[in-house]
């Protein structure tokens, strides 16, 4: 059976567990027939596109890469950064602002320049990073990574391929739900663009944020470490959109690698708030979801499993800092915590921050989610983490060790190191979710 055929079988599975789930929780006729719409589109698009991933991964034959490499790409006058206006991008542009003195150009959906640049001052205000001495040295450019050369005029991409240095490439449609074929264009083809971008007149060294999901399939799983030299593997139980569109996308890099491109990736494992602030979008983040669901139940389950999310501000510094290094062009990074501590410390910080839980098994607590989900329907969160815990591949349930030897080895003697896991960082992400209302105060506060 090719990947598409199990594609398809996966989405007929999850559909009508999905909709078995909308109808047991919302019992809301409108809400399902959304879902049935949406589930439409990833069933056609999945028919439509179930194609050869490996084939996917083999970058258009006309990219050459027998130019030089930029002078300056050890001290660039130019940036190109995408995806500034999502997480991880607004932190790499604080940190590359800080770190160079170079103009940063950055990809960005938008109406025109300066509807651009307020994005970009709004999403830098909002991660309270915001700094007007550097505004000059913010150059909007409007393009989309879905598009041919980015959604850019051919003159406006070649003046732009002969301006960069180097180029930092974040950007993604980041979603969980969506199939292959709905974010190959941004995810896949985008980065094919970048790389088109990057060998232009002069190679420019290019550093990819790819995701440790490059490896969630179950040849991964039975070795449980996963080294930064390991080449993600493709099987048959390698499942999602997002995954895959990262994993293609890795194929076209490390192609253009062997083809000449200087180049590096990083994968990082999940992302929170900053260490300083904690600010995070929090509408689609699973690990903060299940901490919302166990402060509002008041009990937490018992999983054994080790909390090795990084903050984004680790993740931005490490990454501008490995890619400052000449020595790091042509490796691989795990962004991971070095110390990662168990859940159940986790939950002992929780509670000393004030919360009040009590430790029951995991599938007492799965009833209990399921009982809340059923009388506050208004409530998506719930649902959604029913949906999330049902797929057995989930990180929280299913332990695997990213090895992170090259970043440790290579932030060594740098200032840079991960924040610890400890009361204060725990405080730091729970006031924050406490002050933007996503969980209800404690009795205490
Ligand atoms: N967050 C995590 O836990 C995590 C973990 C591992 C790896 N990663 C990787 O880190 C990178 C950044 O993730 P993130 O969490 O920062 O995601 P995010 O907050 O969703 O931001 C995504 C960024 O990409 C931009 N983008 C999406 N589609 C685009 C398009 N067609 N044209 C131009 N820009 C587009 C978005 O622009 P708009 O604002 O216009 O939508 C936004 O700036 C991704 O490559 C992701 O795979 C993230």
């Amino acid at each position: 059976m090719g990947i598409g055929a199990f594609q398809c079988h996966w989405i007929k599975v999850d559909t009508s567990i999905f909709l078995l789930h909308s109808f047991i929780i919302y019992k809301d006729i409108h809400f399902i027939s959304l879902h049935f719409t949406f589930i439409k589109i990833m069933v056609v698009h999945t028919i439509v596109n179930g194609n050869n991933l490996k084939k996917e991964g083999i970058l258009d034959a006309s990219i050459q890469f027998d130019a030089t490499t930029s002078e300056n790409w050890i001290h660039p006058r130019a940036i190109l950064l995408t995806g500034a206006t999502g997480l991880v991008g607004v932190y790499l542009l604080d940190e590359l602002l800080h770190k160079t003195t170079a103009d940063i150009y950055c990809i960005i959906r938008c109406n025109n320049p300066d509807d651009g640049k307020k994005r970009l001052i709004t999403h830098l205000q909002t991660h309270l990073l915001w700094q007007e001495k550097y505004s000059s040295r913010i150059i909007p450019v409007m393009g989309d990574l879905s598009k041919p050369l980015l959604g850019l005029s051919t003159p406006v991409f070649q003046e732009l391929a002969d301006k960069i240095d180097r180029i930092y490439h974040s950007g993604a449609f980041v979603n969980f739900m969506f199939p292959y074929s709905v974010l190959k264009a941004a995810n896949v083809l985008g980065t094919q663009e970048i790389i088109r971008l990057s060998a232009l007149y002069r190679l420019k060294p290019l550093h990819f944020v790819s995701s440790v999901a490059v490896f969630f399939s179950q040849t991964h799983f039975d070795k449980k470490i996963v080294n930064e030299t390991d080449i993600p593997n493709l099987d048959e139980s390698f499942k999602g959109g997002y995954k895959q569109s990262k994993w293609v996308a890795e194929q076209l890099l490390m192609d253009a690698q062997k083809r000449g491109l200087p180049s590096a990736i990083y994968r990082p494992v999940r992302i929170l708030g900053s260490s300083k602030t904690g600010i995070l979008k929090l509408n689609d983040d699973s690990l903060c979801h299940l901490l919302k669901a166990c402060i509002e139940i008041g009990k937490y389950p018992t999983l054994d499993t080790l909390m090795t999310f990084v903050p984004v501000d680790y993740v931005s510094q490490a990454i501008v800092q490995l890619s400052l290094q000449k020595k790091s062009i042509n490796k691989a990074f795990h962004l991971t915590h070095p110390n990662p501590i168990p859940w159940k410390s986790f939950m002992n910080e929780i509670c000393a921050f004030g919360y009040d839980l009590q430790e029951i098994p995991y599938n007492q607590w799965i009833e209990e989610l399921k009982t809340i989900a059923a009388t506050h329907p208004e409530n998506k969160v719930y649902s959604f983490l029913l949906l999330f815990l049902r797929d057995s591949n989930n990180l929280l349930l299913k332990q695997m060790h990213f090895d992170s030897t090259n970043t440790m080895q290579d932030l060594k003697g740098t200032p840079i190191s991960c924040p610890p896991t400890d009361q204060k960082l725990v405080s730091r992400y729970l006031s924050y979710f406490q002050q933007s209302g996503y969980i209800p105060k404690h009795s205490g506060s």
